[in-house]
């Protein structure tokens, strides 16, 4: 198996001692900027209740935690590895009520419907096997005029690398757009945010 393949396959699903030791450092550190414009996006308040999917390592989760400081905070990955760095690493709010992972698909999210003011997933939708089934679901536990947030790697910006080249689907923003609006999200805006060489590309929308 080539590097770029075996990186790629981390990205997706993080596993193993690589995806323990290293991967989950590299996404905390690599992924910051697009952490942030998720963070100015879904512009937390103190009470919301609010969803990630496929948080990784957990560095925009840690920062939503500061700006989520009576509401909840849940968390869906559907890496076993990656749920438990995070459940070590958030044990104090874990167990303190605030914070609640689960390993799961976004295909399949184990949560009731209306649930959560905000969902927000980043880096993620490369990996959705099936956007729409994922978007229903999003929709699904999004409480009424909820919002949801997707951030990504928009695809002129990465469509040369050749890690993308492995099992990633890279999507212009204006296609993620039209997909938020095809499965029934209103309101639907794109952002794009250059920092330094780094390109990150945001849809929102409404419930
Ligand atoms: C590239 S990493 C991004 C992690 C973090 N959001 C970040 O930007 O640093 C992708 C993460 O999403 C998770 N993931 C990928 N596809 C998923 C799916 N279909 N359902 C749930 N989690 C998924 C992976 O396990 C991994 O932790």
């Amino acid at each position: 198996m080539s590097i770029a393949k075996f990186i790629a396959g981390q990205l997706r699903q993080p596993a193993g001692f690589f995806g323990r030791r290293v991967m989950v450092l590299v996404l905390n550190r690599m992924n910051y900027s697009m952490n942030t414009l998720a963070l100015e996006v879904l512009q937390l308040s103190p009470d919301d209740h609010v969803l990630e999917i496929g948080f990784g390592g957990g560095e925009l989760m840690t920062r939503m935690a500061s700006a989520v400081t009576r509401g909840k905070i849940a968390g869906a990955d559907f890496s076993i590895d990656a749920v438990d760095i995070c459940t070590k690493r958030f044990k104090q709010l874990i167990k303190s009520g605030k914070v609640d992972l689960c390993c799961a698909n976004v295909e399949e999210l184990p949560f009731e419907a209306n649930r959560f003011f905000k969902v927000c997933t980043v880096n993620t939708i490369y990996f959705w096997s099936d956007p729409f089934v994922a978007l229903a679901q999003i929709y699904r536990v999004l409480k009424k005029d909820g919002r949801l947030v997707v951030c990504f790697r928009p695809r002129e910006a990465v469509k040369n690398q050749k890690i993308m080249q492995h099992g990633f689907t890279l999507y212009d923003p204006e296609e993620v757009g039209v997909l938020l609006t095809k499965a029934g999200f209103r309101d639907v805006q794109l952002l794009h945010r250059k920092y330094r060489f780094e390109e990150c590309a945001a849809a929102v929308g409404k419930k």
